[in-house]
């Protein structure tokens, strides 16, 4: 595709959220270099899938940094590259301030000593800690209770100390659940290790694991389990388009929820999921997960108002279908050509037959 709108230098970009940015920028028509250490991202997703720029390299490499300023023409960065380990934050916190918070003002300082001044960040709902109300609106206070959401925080403090010192102009994401995968089937969500709820759900659907757990079932919710916001990855990525032309038309520096401002609880997920797998999941009723909020939900009217994000897969059985087309990939499932009714509804791209790798 013809490069008609500015470079991006998106850091993280071989990671669950990021490469599903990466395709949309491209699409849109921007040039993308990604920058990414390869600790937890995919290689073969830029380089085979996505077929962009890419620098293997740490944020918190400043040499390395400088030079990518000075060799390329770079208009905006989106910064993905982080740990999101909220269980692992709390037994290694150091790796986390280092890297999210160390390795993210040394990308600051570099962005301002080249003169790139305008930065989307990916923070988070953990910053919230546990809301006193919901849906979460922008205003509510930010009291994270573990060293991952800190971390965030953090970073949206000294962005706002360096939008005020040095005019450094940012767009904070703070993101719910994401979830699903690109419709096309081409990305989605591949952790190693995996923790997050749907692709547990969705190997244990596939025989990959014998159970999920649910992680309390004594919360105060209606049904016991802990409720969740999930956002589509598309969407997510449709927000970092908007959030990228606010800030390159002179837009100020501001931080938004992205979430649906629906909450499914970890029952309601699991139930879907058979739904949509048409398989069994057996499932094993577990203790709480230290650090878990028990209800979590955002509203989305400030990016809906400023920025005109309307999300567009906001039905959790389309989320979970995306997912699903994804992990039998993944696992070598071959999925019937063109558009063969699927299971709950679900088709397979009409363009592809899918193997494994
Ligand atoms: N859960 C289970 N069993 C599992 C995994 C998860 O019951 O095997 C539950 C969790 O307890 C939670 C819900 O499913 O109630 C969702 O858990 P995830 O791990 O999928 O997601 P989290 O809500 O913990 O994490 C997300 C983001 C983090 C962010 C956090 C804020 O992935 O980056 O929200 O709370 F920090």
């Amino acid at each position: 595709m013809a490069v008609s709108q500015p470079t991006i230098l998106v850091t993280g970009g071989a990671g669950y959220i990021g490469s599903h940015v990466v395709k949309t920028l491209q699409r849109q028509g921007y040039g993308v270099l990604v920058l990414d250490n390869l600790v937890y991202g995919h290689r073969d997703v830029v380089e085979n899938v996505l077929q962009a720029d890419l620098v293997v390299g740490d944020i918190c490499d400043r040499a390395l940094l400088d030079r990518i300023f000075a060799i390329h023409d770079i208009a905006a960065v989106m910064h993905f590259a982080a740990y999101a380990y909220v269980g692992e934050s709390i037994k290694d916190p150091v790796k986390y301030y280092r890297n999210n918070v160390t390795g993210t003002v040394n990308l600051l300082e570099a962005m301002v000593d080249a003169d790139v001044k305008n930065l989307v960040f990916s923070s988070t709902c953990a910053t919230y800690g546990v809301p006193s109300t919901v849906p979460i609106t922008e205003t509510l206070p930010q009291q994270p209770i573990n060293p991952y959401g800190a971390s965030k925080l953090m970073v949206e403090r000294i962005l706002a100390d360096f939008d005020h010192a040095y005019d450094l102009k940012s767009v904070c994401f703070r993101y719910f659940n994401a979830a699903g995968a690109d419709p096309d089937g081409q990305l989605g969500e591949d952790h190693t290790p995996e923790t997050h709820l749907i692709p547990l759900v969705l190997q244990t659907a596939l025989g990959s694991r014998e159970s999920i757990s649910i992680f309390g079932t004594d919360y105060p919710t209606a049904d016991g389990t802990c409720i969740r916001d999930y956002i589509h990855v598309m969407d997510l990525a449709q927000a970092h388009i908007l959030g990228i032309k606010h800030l390159l038309q002179g837009g100020q520096s501001e931080a938004f929820n992205l979430g649906n401002g629906n909450g499914f609880s970890v029952r309601q997920v699991i139930e879907t999921a058979k739904q949509v797998t048409e398989k069994p999941i057996h499932v094993i009723e577990a203790e709480r997960r230290p650090g878990d909020p028990p209800v979590l939900v955002g509203s989305h009217e400030k990016a809906k108002t400023l920025l005109g994000w309307r999300p567009q897969f906001s039905d959790l059985k389309e989320i979970l279908s995306h997912a699903w087309v994804w992990h039998q990939k993944r696992h070598g499932v071959i999925c019937p050509p063109v558009a063969t009714e699927m299971t709950g509804g679900q088709r397979c791209p009409s363009s592809q037959v899918l193997v494994g790798r």
